[in-house]
């Protein structure tokens, strides 16, 4: 069971209504799509990159046949997607991004090292895994992929730890990986557990998380008519990094072109307004009722009208 995070304010700035087309590009349990057809008379493409999430959302269609598109797919596919279904602009764009409850509960997923199970996190189900990275990466690969997707500041202890242990035998399982660091490296001063941000990192990496938001950013931009919305929900900060830094570039500016310094670029035109330029986290109610809820934050924007120049679809 995922309870969905934030829904009533994903509404909210979602806009919902009769006649509408939206797209929910993170399904998981469905939680978002359900909520927002039965809001309004609307359609939503929903997609997935877990086939498990897809046979969710091919149940869910069964009582919405008409009103319900279903797509595995990452993000970098939307454009590919709208041009199955076909069509050339959406009214709503909504991201809840990161693992489900369905995901980070299977221990046979290998998302959590509070279970023992393969070391796998891969939301699809194919490429690399995190066993393939844990065993084969050099040490300075492995510690720049724990710092740079967990900030990890052990990551250099970490990693060497891994690639003693692994001279002897392969790390396979969640449960090796979490006990060799919290038994070389020890605990965190935050009281986190010590393997939380390796987890996070090479989750990130493995399925190649960051770069996969920018490209679902630009796809709103890309896709959504004039006055649509786009919706992103993050959890961590380097989730929230990437939003935030996306719309503060594509809003509206403050800055005048009077004051362009000489030789400096005339900014393109700004083609979002940013609803909320701090964006919305959890109330104390949602977080003590769903205490996963507790790091995420909503970040919602209005598409303006695209340039005659056409700069917004470059
Ligand atoms: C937090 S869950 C979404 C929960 C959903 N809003 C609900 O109410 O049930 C995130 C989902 O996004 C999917 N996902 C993450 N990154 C993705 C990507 N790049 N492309 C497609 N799906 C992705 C995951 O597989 C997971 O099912």
């Amino acid at each position: 069971m995922h309870i969905p995070v934030l829904l009533k304010e994903m509404q909210e700035a979602l806009a919902i209504r009769d006649g509408a087309l939206y797209i929910d590009a993170t399904f998981g349990g469905g939680g978002y799509t359900r909520a927002i057809l039965e809001q309004a008379n609307c359609q939503v493409i929903a997609v997935d990159r877990d086939p498990e999430a897809i046979q969710r959302a091919e149940q869910l269609k069964a009582q919405y046949p008409d009103r319900l598109f279903v797509f595995q797919g990452v993000f970098s596919d939307l454009p590919s997607i709208v041009e199955k279904v076909p069509v050339e602009k959406v009214d709503g764009v909504v991201f809840d991004f990161g693992v489900s409850s369905y995901q980070i509960d299977t221990p046979e997923r290998g998302f959590s090292f509070r279970f023992e199970g393969p070391l796998d996190m891969r939301m699809s189900g194919e490429g690399e895994s995190a066993a393939d990275i844990v065993n084969t990466y050099s040490e300075e690969d492995l510690a720049n992929v724990i710092y740079t997707y967990g900030e990890e500041y052990r990551s250099r202890r970490i990693a060497r730890a891994i690639v003693e242990l692994r001279k002897v035998k392969p790390i396979q399982t969640t449960l090796e990986l979490a006990n060799l660091i919290k038994s070389r490296v020890g605990g965190r001063p935050d009281a986190q557990h010590p393997a939380t941000l390796t987890f996070q990192a090479l989750r990130i990496k493995v399925n190649n998380e960051l770069i996969e938001i920018e490209r679902g950013l630009k796809f709103a931009e890309d896709f959504l008519s004039t006055d649509g919305r786009l919706v992103a929900v993050t959890f961590h900060s380097l989730e929230d990094r990437v939003v935030k830094s996306f719309l503060r570039q594509k809003s509206v500016r403050k800055q005048k072109q009077s004051r362009l310094l000489p030789g400096e670029k005339v900014p393109s035109p700004p083609s979002f307004h940013d609803l909320y330029p701090k964006g919305i986290a959890p109330s104390e109610t949602e977080i003590s009722a769903n205490p996963r809820s507790r790091s995420a934050r909503l970040r919602a924007a209005v598409r303006l009208p695209a340039h005659k120049d056409g700069e917004s679809h470059a």
